[in-house]
């Protein structure tokens, strides 16, 4: 009988010890942006795909969203003003207490919570959800953590419930490659295919910006 051959074994130590530094780089690299001043994200201006989604013709009824990502809050406090009870999430503390002061100040009540939006179910966020939002955080998070974060939002999901998500394409070809995985690798169309089985992937529109971007709508099956 043929011996296992160990050279042809995977090093699970290696990869997860990868993982964990692929994780951290993402954490560490964010609070930079947070601890630096004002992210250069960090426009104060809700989308014109989103009030589209909320104000526009055939506008979704207000129900309860989830924003993944959500920054310093300005999405999260314009879908609570129009009606949405809202949870929003974000991986860095400083911009979650941003955005709770900001939540304060305009007076509207949203549920801010800081953590990971891959591991929902540490953070006591059940749903169901009828609208999750994404502006750029799916993009960058680690290629290991996607299909939690894509089983969170299906094991949330309200039937029909939607997700509108801003995204970055992979990095274009000639660019240097950035030593973050992820944020090389960006997010495409087929990807969300096949890490959103039960999802219908809507629309695909492309953004305005000078590199590869996109908005994403799918809708979750009923
Ligand atoms: C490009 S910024 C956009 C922030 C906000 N959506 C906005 O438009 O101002 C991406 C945000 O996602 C957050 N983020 C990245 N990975 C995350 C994760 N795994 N869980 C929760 N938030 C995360 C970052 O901390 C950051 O605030």
């Amino acid at each position: 009988m043929d011996q296992p051959n160990a050279t042809q074994k995977p090093d699970l130590g290696l990869i997860t010890t990868q993982q964990d530094q692929e994780e951290e780089s993402v954490h560490r690299a964010l609070e930079g942006y947070y601890r630096a001043g004002k992210a250069p994200w960090d426009t104060g201006v809700t989308p014109p795909e989103l009030v589209a989604l909320v104000e526009g013709h055939g506008a979704l009824p207000p129900g309860r969203a989830l924003e993944l990502g959500c920054g310093t809050g300005t999405n999260a406090i314009y879908l609570a003003r129009h009606g949405w009870e809202v949870t929003a999430v974000d991986l860095i503390d400083s911009a979650v207490g941003q955005a709770r002061e900001k939540a304060e100040a305009a007076r509207v009540a949203v549920r801010l919570l800081h953590g990971d939006a891959t591991r929902l179910d540490e953070l006591g966020v059940p749903g169901p959800f009828d609208l999750f939002f994404d502006l750029s955080c799916y993009c960058g998070i680690p290629l290991h953590r996607r299909d939690a974060y894509a089983a969170g939002l299906t094991h949330r999901a309200a039937p029909g419930a939607r997700l509108l998500m801003f995204g970055y394409g992979p990095e274009p070809l000639g660019s240097s490659t950035t030593e973050i995985t992820s944020w090389a690798a960006g997010v495409t169309a087929d990807e969300l295919h096949s890490r959103f089985p039960g999802w219908e992937l809507l629309d695909v529109t492309p953004g305005t910006n000078s590199v590869p971007t996109f908005w994403f709508t799918l809708r979750r099956d009923a």
